[in-house]
């Protein structure tokens, strides 16, 4: 065994372990988010209005955030120490786009619901949440039992390059 492979297989679990923490917390995030959002009611007294609206704002750009990229950062430099260039792993990642969505969505809520002066109601909790359920139970579903997907039926112009040039002019060098 090569010296290399050595110090990639040691580092794996520990790198695991953190990718499996920071998903935790990002996940928990886009669970807490639109609960919270749902708290912002302005009929409440202005200081807890206010006290509502702080933990949704600095909750997400201290905690829920930086999670989310950390979570991201670690899997994606799993993928190269695990040499898991699969395509449960691209189905997966399909699904993760979709909790950047939800993400971003929460991210966007919170600004038009601060800003737009009780114009940009919060919505009910319960679409998100169940969207965020049923993307977190497939990714579950894709990286624990690895299904082989390679006779997925797939369009033909998505398994060849097409040699088609790129539809704008670009520089020559
Ligand atoms: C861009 C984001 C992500 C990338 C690139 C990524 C990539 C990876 C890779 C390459 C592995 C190692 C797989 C193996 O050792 O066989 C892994 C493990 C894992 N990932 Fe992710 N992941 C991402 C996000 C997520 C999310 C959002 C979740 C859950 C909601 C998740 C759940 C897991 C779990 C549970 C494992 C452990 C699987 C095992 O050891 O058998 N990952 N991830």
């Amino acid at each position: 065994m090569s010296g290399a492979a050595t110090w990639a297989e040691a580092v794996v679990p520990h790198l695991k372990a953190l990718h499996l923490g920071f998903l935790a917390l990002w996940v928990a995030g886009l669970f807490a988010l639109p609960q919270m959002l749902a708290r912002h009611d302005r009929t409440d007294l202005r200081a807890e209005f206010a006290q509502i609206r702080r933990a949704t704002h600095y909750g997400y750009v201290w905690a829920i955030t930086p999670a989310a990229v950390l979570a991201i950062l670690t899997g994606g430099i799993l993928i190269f120490l695990r040499e898991a260039f699969t395509v449960w792993l691209f189905a997966k990642l399909v699904l993760v786009a979709g909790l950047v969505a939800v993400h971003a969505w929460a991210g966007h809520t919170i600004i038009a619901v601060a800003e737009t002066d009780g114009e940009h109601e919060p919505p009910g909790p319960l679409a998100p949440t169940l969207v965020t359920v049923a993307l977190v139970l497939g990714i579950l579903f894709l990286v624990l039992a690895k299904p082989g997907l390679a006779d997925l039926p797939l369009p033909r112009w998505l398994l060849a390059p097409l040699g088609h040039q790129l539809p704008f002019d670009v520089p020559s060098r």
